[in-house]
């Protein structure tokens, strides 16, 4: 491999001793350590280029990472570690041709490309993580498989940081900054390296900082797909016989939810709609097809519907650890730090701002609606479904409106916008820091109405920082234009991460 860089692209060659060549050059100092757990912020460092473009994309190989099941006759099945060159590129779906271990063909078919890897890159190392930011990297790090000492190296998001080595303490992340220079690696100045991977070897046998040596590497989560399958992609109405029930996850004015499988395989969960009559079929079906084209890490994917006898399902993915409210309510959120409440406000505020780009408005955004995965992943759920399906129940009932979290404008009005959503994304924001308690909890949906008319607003939970209550407040503002938007939001909370770490 390296002969054969060396001769189609020679000018590649220092890259490759960079990454691969591992004399080491430690020169056996290992002196008080500095103070190496840097501050990183983020940005964009073009990962592609670095490893990417190595050799010539079509004859490189590829390497699969976890398990795939065919679904249907055009997938191919496959085990970790299967080799693959690739036949053609298709968005998510790729037709790959598998090889044995001497490069023959063995089968070709339909394989999702999040699931492979190039064979040759850096990034085949287990702890190598690619491009990543601090948000992503915590909850990587604290998905319950990974014990203390569990590490990853990433590439910062943030310009000029570049490799960065996290590690897991406690319920926590540190995180090292690896500096390079000519062709040395270090963290800590007296102990250099002639690779990251000579680097992180050493620290696997000794002490690093404050940190005591580094455990396992961080178990790499199975990418969530975006839809059930490729054949899916397009088709959104699927029949009821595809899907099974198993056990109920919850239950409520709209719909119950279920945790069920499709084709026996595929964990989903299954919205089974209560309001049949009143929803109108083409509408339904209409605003299903936009909601289906809204993808975005922190929003729920919604998979498909069943529409052709009632009760109508809808089927979205399944998040493990359920709606955000009841985990805060429970022991394991009340165990949550600031700095894990604020990466979770962060995620929900990222989710919102694609939605705002995407001009679309949520209208019952709450804690309720936020469901939360491995690693205190956050999806926003149930985005655009308060039109089609709450509607008709909001007009013929007051009460089911969801006064405490609805802005006045709207209220009142009926007026929703982006800047409703910010209202009551201050709501959920009051939610996280009080670990689930009822907002304006004893007054009941008039009083509320009143009091908010009169000027008066939530106060801030016990321990709340005070600069995390100031952007709840700005969410408040009367006036809709008065209050920030999502992006604003989003670059606040994550400030604020740093500030509470
Ligand atoms: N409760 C409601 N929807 C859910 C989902 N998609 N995953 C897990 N729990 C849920």
């Amino acid at each position: 491999m390296e002969e054969c860089l060396n001769r189609s692209c020679p000018c590649l060659r220092a890259l490759w001793e960079r990454i691969f060549k591992s004399e080491k050059k430690n020169d056996g100092l290992e002196g008080k350590s500095s103070n190496v757990d840097e501050r990183i912020a983020d940005s964009d460092l073009d990962l592609e280029e670095r490893y990417k473009t190595l050799p010539s994309e079509e004859s490189s190989v590829y390497v699969a990472l976890w398990a795939f099941e065919a679904r249907d006759k055009d997938e191919l099945s496959f085990n970790t570690g299967d080799r693959f060159r690739i036949v053609r590129r298709e968005g998510d779906w790729w037709v790959a041709a598998k090889l044995d271990a001497s490069g023959r063909v063995l089968a070709t078919g339909v394989v999702p490309h999040n699931f492979l890897e190039r064979a040759e890159s850096v990034t085949l190392q287990p702890w190598f993580f690619g491009k990543m930011n601090r948000i992503d990297c915590l909850s990587h790090l604290l998905t319950g498989q990974n014990k203390a000492g569990a590490f990853l190296v990433r590439v910062s998001e943030t310009d000029n940081v570049g490799h960065v080595l996290s590690v897991k303490v406690k319920n926590k992340a540190k995180h090292f900054k690896i500096y390079q220079s000519e062709n040395e690696f270090y963290v800590e100045k007296t102990c250099s390296f002639a690779s990251i991977l000579d680097l992180v070897q050493h620290y696997q046998s000794h002490p690093l900082a404050s940190v005591d040596k580094l455990g396992k590497p961080c178990v790499k989560r199975k990418p969530k797909q975006q839809d059930l399958s490729r054949t899916t992609v397009d088709m959104w109405e699927l029949p009821k016989e595809d899907f099974t029930l198993e056990n109920k996850l919850g239950n409520g004015y709209f719909a119950d939810v279920y945790r069920g499988k499709w084709k026996n395989q595929t964990q989903v969960a299954i919205k089974i709609l209560k309001n049949n009559d009143t929803l109108n079929q083409k509408t339904f079906h209409m605003e299903v097809e936009v909601l289906k084209q809204l993808r975005h890490n922190h929003l729920i994917s919604l998979f498909a519907i069943c529409t052709s006898s009632t009760p109508y399902y809808i089927i979205t993915e399944y998040m493990e650890k359920g709606n955000l409210l009841d985990l805060l309510r429970s022991p394991e959120g009340n165990a949550l730090d600031l700095e894990i409440l604020t990466n979770m406000a962060y995620q929900v505020a990222d989710g919102m701002t694609y939605l705002e780009d995407h001009n679309s408005i949520h209208r019952d955004l709450a804690a309720r609606n936020v469901l939360v995965g491995e690693g205190y992943v956050c999806k926003v759920a149930d985005f655009g479904l308060a039109r089609i399906i709450k509607e008709p129940f909001y007009m013929s009932n007051d009460l089911k409106i969801p006064f405490k979290w609805t802005a006045l404008e709207a209220l009142e009005l009926g007026i929703f916008s982006n800047k409703s959503d910010v209202w009551s994304f201050g709501i959920l924001l009051y939610e996280i820091y009080s670990y689930g308690a009822i907002p304006y909890s004893g007054i009941n949906n008039k009083g509320v109405l009143k009091e908010i008319k009169s000027g008066y607003r939530l106060p801030a939970p016990p321990k709340c920082p005070s600069f995390i209550y100031e952007i709840m407040q700005s969410c408040w503002s009367e006036q809709p234009e008065d209050r920030p938007a999502f992006k604003w939001l989003k670059s606040e909370l994550n400030e604020c991460i740093n500030r509470v770490t």
